[in-house]
């Protein structure tokens, strides 16, 4: 791979810091690295591969041609503000909240399933949300042989898919909890400490959240089926790493179960835990800090011809967030899609 200069703005996230450790682990060449965040965190340093580098603040003016890659990891908002400003200096953009996703003129990417759509990019590329990704592996290679109709589909989703503070947050409640206390952290809409909160984000006048309308909707862009019908409920559990989801999804024609599990298996990242015999399935304690999308009880669907339903759990924080970001630049390098004015 090239080497590029790499600037996270949310470097100091737990999305952030686990890039910097992927970048680590994965050796990936990089040239310079700028670390950005908000005032409250200027000044700070972290340590990288020997070098300490201070955490500066993010402006409009913190972006120059030289940046050749930069990672939007903060907000939504922060993404709207700066996105813009960094493709207009020339920088390749990643964007992993959702400000961009549903536009038409950024494509959204898993590498796994449609990295053509890189080829197209126009400045930025926006990163799925962390429950639409491990859903999408697993239904994409029965998708392409066989048409989805229809997506029927509950989260289990952990805490730290809201950020560091939520995974204090939900520390914090649950030592209280132990001690007799009841002390909403306010990370969710909820006390989540021993309880299971039915709401991630607002919610729109159909009543769904906008958590939920993403899986829908970003699911039919990756796949490029706009005609799926889809219909997710979004659930916050006290769980701290690991989202997990029961999938309930139609095809055109029947599933085999045990064909299903071997075409999900030949998608990289996507790890087939399923044997009810010897009770396996996997666990978010089995997703946590590793980047593989993990899928188990796979069985027909007893109340509908052309039914499947599956279980999958994956690490919203790696494959839902910062693996899934590396591997998109490492997918846009290899098609040569990262221009460089510096
Ligand atoms: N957590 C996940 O599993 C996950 C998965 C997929 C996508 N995402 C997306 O990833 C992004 C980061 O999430 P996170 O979970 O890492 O959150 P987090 O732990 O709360 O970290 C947020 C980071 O963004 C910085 N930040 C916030 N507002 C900013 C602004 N206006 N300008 C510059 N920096 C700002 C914060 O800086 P300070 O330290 O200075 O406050 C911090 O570094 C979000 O867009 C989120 O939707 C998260």
């Amino acid at each position: 791979m090239n080497e590029y200069n790499i600037t996270i703005v949310g470097g100091t996230g737990i999305v952030g810091r686990e890039f910097l450790k992927l970048l680590e682990a994965r050796n990936t060449p990089v040239g310079r690295l700028r670390l950005l965040a908000t005032a409250r965190s200027a000044g700070k340093t972290v340590e990288f591969r020997g070098q300490t580098i201070t955490i500066e603040e993010t402006t409009p003016e913190s972006f120059t041609a030289d940046d050749h890659i930069v990672f939007l990891s903060a907000s939504g908002s922060a993404s709207k503000e700066y996105g813009p400003i960094a493709r207009d200096k020339g920088c390749f953009v990643i964007d992993d909240s959702s400000a961009f996703r549903m536009d038409p003129e950024v494509p959204l990417v898993i590498p796994e399933v449609n990295p053509e759509d890189l080829d197209w990019h126009r400045g930025i590329v926006s990163q799925p949300n962390c429950t639409t990704t491990p859903m999408v592996m697993a239904l994409a290679p029965i998708h392409r042989e066989n048409p989805l109709r229809r997506i029927v589909v509950s989260t289990y989703q952990a805490v730290a898919g809201s950020g560091a503070a939520a995974v204090d947050g939900l520390e914090a409640e649950t030592r209280a909890a132990l001690e007799g206390r009841h002390e909403p952290s306010g990370t969710q809409k909820r006390e989540i400490a021993f309880n299971a909160v039915p709401q991630i984000d607002v919610f729109d006048e159909g009543g769904y959240t906008k958590e939920e309308l993403k899986m829908a909707n970003e699911a039919r862009k990756i796949l490029h089926a706009p005609d799926i019908g889809i219909s997710a409920t979004c659930v916050r559990i006290p769980t701290f790493f690991g989202h997990s989801m029961s999938v309930w999804a139609e095809f055109a024609e029947a599933v085999d179960p045990a064909e299903a599990r071997k075409q999900m298996a030949t998608v990289p990242g996507v790890r087939v835990m399923d044997d009810p015999a010897a009770e396996e399935y996997p666990t978010p304690m089995d997703a946590a800090g590793n980047d593989d999308v993990l899928v188990g009880r796979v069985r027909t669907d007893a109340s509908t011809p052309g039914g499947l339903t599956f279980w999958c759990v994956t690490d919203s924080i790696r494959k839902g967030a910062a693996t899934n970001v590396l591997q998109v630049i490492e997918e846009a390098d290899r098609r040569g899609v990262i221009q460089r004015k510096v």
